[in-house]
């Protein structure tokens, strides 16, 4: 017999095995920063235009997100219980906000920011540092990461709508702003200087 068909005869009894083909590598199908043609009647330019907008928002999601479980494990004192709580529902809420992105950028044919090593590179929110912040700026840090992101995304809005991409605007409006908003009142409302016991 052949060595040729010594190998396929081995490689079906492996397929008879059910044993999976393990450590394989392939050549990268579709470059970041590419989009493919999808029927959704917006031009290839205003695809390529709202995907680079969506994956910037994206990183930076992604690392607001990190940034709201950081503190919902670090935060301490008076208040930690219902921080650790809020804190954690706001990072659910972006996690969920994370996925409605990326998701809007593959369906425009896009490559979606998915590590988040790429998101660190791409994002505009500094650093925060790897100790331990007191709340206030726990909180202000997050503050500056939701202006950040509501900042882009009303002007990132805008240019989609202006392009014809409708979806991208309203995804932007309806899911990302109005999020950020609200999340961003549940934060401030902590760092108002009011009496806890004593007016
Ligand atoms: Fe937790």
């Amino acid at each position: 017999m052949s060595p040729a068909k010594t190998a396929s005869r081995a490689a079906a009894k492996t397929r008879a095995n059910s044993q999976p083909w393990l450590h394989q590598k392939g050549a990268e199908i579709q470059a970041f920063g590419s989009v493919r043609q999808f029927p959704v009647a917006l031009s290839h330019d205003t695809r390529m235009y709202s995907c680079q907008r969506l994956n910037a928002l994206l990183a930076d999601t992604q690392i607001l997100h990190a940034l709201y479980k950081k503190h919902h494990w670090l935060v301490r004192g008076a208040t930690f219980y219902q921080l650790h709580l809020l804190l954690d529902k706001h990072a659910d809420e972006q996690l969920a906000l994370v996925d409605t992105i990326a998701e809007r950028v593959q369906t425009l044919g896009g490559v979606a920011v998915g590590d988040p090593r790429l998101a660190a590179e791409l994002t505009r929110i500094p650093r925060a540092p790897d100790g331990v912040e007191e709340i206030p700026a726990m909180l202000s840090r997050l503050l500056e990461a939701h202006e950040t992101i509501l900042t882009d995304a009303h002007e990132a809005a805008a240019r989609a709508a202006g392009m014809g991409d409708d979806g991208t605007s309203d995804l932007l409006v309806s899911d990302v702003i109005r999020t950020g908003e609200l999340q961003a009142w549940f934060l401030a409302e902590h760092l108002v200087d009011t009496p806890l016991v004593k007016a």
